[in-house]
């Protein structure tokens, strides 16, 4: 694979490595970002172009200018809690400007398109192990946004051809050490037991612990950035080689739980992860886990890096982090 690939949101977090892992493939990343969240040195295999994805005309000028062949987007708002108490704006940030990107990317003869989605779009799981066909169910509005989107990507008219990724907890940082996680706030579970046991956070609360698991806590599948960006690379091959629409659950298929992550956490950084045990968060299932198999089938998808590698890369970022 050749050519210019628009990556929405790659000044954050996964988009930064979505950049790195093309251009080492020899594919040239556009990184198109508003830096609202994201952070201009994690751009460094590819021009930055500051702009908004709502914004027509920026669009036409970073398509036209850098003739560009296919768009990753991950541009969006992130935080469940916050799309709760500010429904509009999540839907016009990552729906009516992602509306934007696609007729734009249409009109300009772009022809694939990468989406960012998430295993929220499930909500609570009724098999062990989520697959394509398990139905959809968002409790939130940031997981609304993105099923809305899948829709408009599904749309019978689209000319765009799309593969839809959804992502189980990214985690992780670069093996290099040159990019990681930087969010703010910072609201995912990794990070924040990391900063626990550096004395970066305050001690992390546990948000239940009488869930039907084995340990009481919530079971979540992490899956490493740097598989998570290989992914990409590999959507982009499979459209770029003919393959039709598609959407992959992207996890390792293995579930840890919040008792079993800070155990790791310590295990793995030496230290005593300070934490208490609160309520039980509205919202959260009790496991969510990925049956990553249709990746592996059709992409020749399948992580790389197991819990304790995401843990050591993490927790080597976040010591290095610019603070
Ligand atoms: N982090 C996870 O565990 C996870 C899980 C599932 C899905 N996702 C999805 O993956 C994508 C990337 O997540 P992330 O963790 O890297 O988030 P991030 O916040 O680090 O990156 C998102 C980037 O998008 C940019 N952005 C937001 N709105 C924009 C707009 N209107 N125009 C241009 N740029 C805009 C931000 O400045 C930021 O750099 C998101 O779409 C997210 O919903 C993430």
């Amino acid at each position: 694979m050749s050519g210019k690939v628009l990556v929405t949101g790659g000044a954050g977090f996964i988009g930064s490595h979505v950049c790195k892992r093309l251009a080492a493939a020899g594919v040239a990343p556009i990184a198109f970002d508003s830096l609202e969240k994201g952070h201009a040195g994690m751009v460094r295999w590819g021009p930055l172009v500051r702009g908004d994805i709502g914004d027509r005309s920026s669009l036409i000028k970073v398509i036209t200018e850098y003739n560009i062949d296919a768009i990753v987007h991950l541009a969006g708002y992130i935080e469940v809690g916050r799309s709760m108490r500010e429904p509009a704006l999540f839907h016009d940030n990552n729906v009516a400007r992602t509306a934007v990107l696609i007729e734009t990317a249409e009109s300009l003869g772009v022809e694939n398109f990468v989406f960012s989605s998430t295993c929220a779009v499930f909500g609570t799981p009724v098999t062990a192990r989520i697959g394509e066909t398990h139905p959809f169910a968002p409790m939130s509005v940031y997981a609304d946004t993105k099923l809305a989107v899948e829709r408009l990507l599904a749309a019978p008219e689209r000319r765009l051809k799309s593969v839809v990724l959804r992502y189980f907890n990214a985690a992780g940082a670069d093996p290099d050490g040159e990019i990681g996680e930087m969010h703010d706030p910072e609201t995912h579970l990794m990070p924040l037991a990391i900063d626990a046991a550096l004395g970066f956070a305050p001690p992390l609360t546990i948000f239940g612990d009488d869930y039907p698991t084995p340990d009481g806590t919530c079971v979540r599948d992490y899956v490493h950035v740097e598989d998570l960006a290989e992914a990409h690379l590999r959507a982009l091959a499979w459209l770029d080689g003919g393959g039709a629409n598609a959407a992959f659950n992207l996890g390792s298929g293995t579930g840890h739980s919040v008792r079993e992550l800070i155990d790791a956490t310590s295990r793995v950084s030496g230290l005593p992860v300070p934490h208490s045990m609160g309520p039980r968060r509205e919202g959260d299932p009790s496991s969510l886990v990925a049956d990553p198999t249709l990746a592996a089938k059709i992409l020749g998808w399948t992580p790389k890096h197991d819990l304790d590698a995401q843990l050591e890369h993490a927790l080597r970022w976040r010591r290095s982090m610019p603070r």
